[in-house]
């Protein structure tokens, strides 16, 4: 129903506008402090529209009642949650990323905890609403969707911090899922964006032209970044050559980086960016000694059945080929290995 649609986006914009001012007040300075931490000023949060969900249990709820909103809509905005003796704030004591659409409509929410004491989860999104499918949600496409067309390039960052701090830092084609994985919905929507329309087929070697666009990959150094870009691969190979990977050796995030080293290190981590085969073959050769010969025997045996499990089998050899390289190892040897892996 679009009157009802209308009311939850309505709802969001209230709620929206009511935590940006909150982050004003005095309870929100631990906000304003892990803002300023991680050198995002005044006008960045007003950019990004930055908010605050005060500790109390009804503050957003007594307001959006104020404004006409009956218990249905509340609930059905994913803004309360249902306890026993009633609904209350779902977001409290926590900093506020309002979730935006493609034109820019507040969808729902993601709140980060800054106090020790809360139990829940360090990020807490809006849960599954008639707006928010999370699936399908990317944070920054708002911002980011013009250069991501323009420049056929998507940067998917981890984290609301890592976007804002990609944007501030030039890479301007960031966004990042929201709590979960980026899956086949993502992908459909991203290389729509980049004007990729070989979608399913076309998968392109490293170094070859590319007609359509980038999809950049900057997981966390950490091990859920890595079991994330493994995942990548593993579940869909539409990803292969035109698909990236920018990890920082040291593990720091964007936001870390921009911190620690300043925009440029951003830029060039995205710059410094590798193609998700070749990420994904020497993640699994690092873990071999290729100095001894058995060592080299044993990398080859766990990296053959990744390059046998390419679909387009006319890629495998040019795949193998690579692989021989860097294990040091001939050609012939490397594509035998490859063909009984498969
Ligand atoms: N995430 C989540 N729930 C958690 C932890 C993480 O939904 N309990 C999601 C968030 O979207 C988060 C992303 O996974 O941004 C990456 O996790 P992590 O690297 O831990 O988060 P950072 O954004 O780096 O967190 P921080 O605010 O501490 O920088
Ligand atoms: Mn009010
Ligand atoms: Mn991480
Ligand atoms: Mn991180
Ligand atoms: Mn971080």
């Amino acid at each position: 129903e679009p009157g009802k649609r209308q009311r939850l986006l309505e709802a969001n914009r209230i709620a929206g506008a009511f935590f940006a001012e909150q982050l004003l007040s005095p309870e929100a300075a631990t906000g304003r402090a892990f803002l300023a931490e991680r050198s995002f000023d005044r006008n960045d949060a007003l950019h990004f529209g930055i908010g605050y969900a005060p500790k109390g249990w009804d503050g957003l709820l007594k307001h959006l009642r104020g404004k006409g909103f009956t218990e249905a809509e509340l609930t059905a905005s994913g803004l309360v949650s249902q306890g026993n003796r009633g609904i209350y704030d779902r977001f409290r004591g926590r900093l506020i990323w309002p979730i935006r659409d493609v034109t820019g409509e507040t969808i729902g929410f993601g709140a980060r905890k800054l106090y020790d004491e809360d139990q829940g989860p360090k990020y807490l999104n809006t849960p599954e609403t008639a707006l928010y499918k999370k699936s399908q949600v990317l944070y920054g496409i708002d911002l980011a969707k013009r250069d991501i067309a323009k420049n056929k390039q998507i940067v998917v960052v981890e984290g609301y911090t890592d976007v804002m701090a990609a944007h501030l830092s030039g890479v301007t084609t960031a966004v990042a899922t929201c709590g979960t994985a980026f899956g086949s919905d993502h992908v459909r929507f991203a290389r729509r964006l980049v004007g990729d329309t070989s979608a399913g087929g076309g998968v392109q070697l490293a170094g070859g032209g590319s007609s359509g666009g980038e999809i950049i990959f900057t997981f966390d150094g950490d091990a859920a970044g890595q079991k994330a870009a493994m995942r990548a691969f593993g579940e869909d190979q539409k990803f292969y050559a035109q698909t990236f990977v920018a990890v920082e050796p040291s593990g720091m995030d964007p936001c870390d980086l921009r911190q620690a080293r300043g925009p440029q290190a951003v830029q060039a981590l995205v710059e410094g960016r590798q193609p998700l085969f070749e990420f994904v073959i020497k993640t699994t050769l690092a873990t071999y000694d290729l100095d001894t010969a058995e060592g080299r025997v044993a990398a080859l045996r766990a990296a053959a059945p990744v390059v046998a499990g390419i679909r387009d089998t006319a890629l495998r050899p040019e795949y193998a080929r690579m692989l021989a390289g860097w294990l040091g190892m001939d050609g012939e040897s490397v594509l035998r290995a490859v063909q009984s892996a498969g």
